[in-house]
């Protein structure tokens, strides 16, 4: 699959069924992720593939109940996380730039591109309790959890479904008008 196609074809479904989890998923994705780029090469990302039975269970209960809608019929959930300390943080003019959040971002993209190619939904979330998350996976506390990514098999059963739900599986959600974030040469209020 082509880069424009993975692109294109990737969607944060919601509708999932079973798959099984293999060490070469798990190798794969996480391949994909740790080339991204990162300010100095300092790859602040970490990633724990959660799949055993029991522990995806207890993850589930760390879910928004909007989430637990659809994501409970996951076979996976990747959780991403990083803390600032690992990555640059410029601080000597007015801007405080601190990236590991764009690096991490930069490295699930990556890993989600993959999961597409494999033809995985991965469907990153913020909608959850880090707090639990932290204390079912004994994640230290400066860590911070940026994501959790839902993975699955596309299930083409869409009852289980809210109408909103529904709708956004079948068309994709707006986006902006490509005028509204690509400027020429300067940036213009629009
Ligand atoms: C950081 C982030 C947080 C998100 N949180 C949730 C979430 O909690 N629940 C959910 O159902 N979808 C969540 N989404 C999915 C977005 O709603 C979805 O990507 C967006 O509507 C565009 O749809 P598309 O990815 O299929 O093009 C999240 C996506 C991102 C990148």
């Amino acid at each position: 699959m082509d880069v424009k196609t993975a692109i294109e074809t990737r969607r944060a479904y919601r509708s999932l069924k079973k798959m099984e989890i293999t060490q070469d998923i798990i190798d794969t994705l996480g391949n994909a992720a740790s080339l991204a780029p990162s300010c100095f090469n300092y790859q602040p990302w970490r990633f724990i593939f959660v799949y055993e039975e029991r522990l995806l269970k207890h993850l589930f209960t760390a879910l928004t109940s909007s989430n637990q809608t659809w994501a409970t019929k996951a076979s996976m959930i990747i959780v991403a996380f990083a803390k600032k300390e690992d990555d640059c943080i410029i601080d000597r003019d007015e801007y405080n730039r601190e990236y590991y959040l764009f690096d991490i971002g930069q490295a699930v993209s990556y890993l989600v591109l993959q999961a597409t190619e494999l033809e995985l939904v991965a469907h990153p979330i913020a909608g959850y309790n880090p707090n639990l998350v932290h204390e079912i996976l004994s994640i230290p506390t400066n860590y911070n959890v940026i994501t959790l990514i839902i993975v699955g098999k596309k299930n083409s059963n869409l009852e289980f479904l809210s109408d909103k739900q529904r709708k956004t599986e079948i068309e994709r959600p707006a986006r902006l008008p490509i005028n509204k974030i690509v400027f020429h040469n300067r940036f213009m209020e629009n």
